[in-house]
């Protein structure tokens, strides 16, 4: 794969996500008037989403950063989700939004919901730009979500394959054919 190779197949443009990002940022301006946003961006798939979003919220708030792992070099999530990097400062007065690259099997929002929950924030919500319910394993259901995607592994935008491609300004599907591209 190349930066300039246009021939990957674009889920969501540049413009797509824009668009989509400003509205997730109204509604959650709109829902958190009268509350203590506390933004926690789960590293690394998420940094670029959310440096868009909270860009697009017209409030007052807090940022944070934790970091997760479960996938490995992969293409499938090993089942087992670490907490690298925790948030240390106290939550009880904040309402809480976490915001990660995607829900897929549902259980890294899952694990890190539940620890959030543990730190008894006010209130503890969770945004997502893409879904992908057809992989769900667990029953958490993202708050927001940008958009709902077909059982197909996307990179771009935040999130790798493999060590790269998370600075791509888009989401495209990493297909076969790319994938022999890549190992040839
Ligand atoms: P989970 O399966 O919902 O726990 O997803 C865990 C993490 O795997 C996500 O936060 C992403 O970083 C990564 N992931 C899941 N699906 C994809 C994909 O299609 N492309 C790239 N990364 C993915
Ligand atoms: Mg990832």
């Amino acid at each position: 794969m190349n930066i300039d190779d246009k021939k990957w197949e674009i889920l969501c443009s540049e413009e797509d996500i824009k668009q989509k990002t400003n509205e997730l940022g109204n509604l959650i301006t709109e829902d958190y008037q009268d509350k203590n946003l506390y933004v926690i961006s789960l590293l690394r798939g998420s940094f670029i989403f959310c440096a868009d979003l909270v860009r697009a919220i017209d409030l007052k708030l807090n940022i944070n950063f934790m970091i997760s792992s479960s996938y490995g070099d992969g293409l499938q999530t090993s089942g087992k989700v670490t907490i690298n990097k925790d948030v240390e400062e106290d939550l009880t007065d904040y309402d809480v939004l976490l915001v990660d690259d995607i829900a897929d099997s549902g259980l890294t929002l899952k694990h890190v919901m539940e620890h959030l929950k543990t730190k008894n924030p006010k209130s503890l919500k969770s945004c997502v730009l893409l879904n992908k319910p057809s992989r769900r394993l667990t029953d958490l259901e993202p708050d927001y979500c940008g958009f709902t995607i077909p059982d197909a592994f996307v990179v771009g935008y935040g999130l790798n394959y493999g060590d790269h491609y998370r600075n791509i300004p888009y989401v495209f599907i990493v297909t076969e054919e790319d994938r022999d591209r890549q190992e040839n």
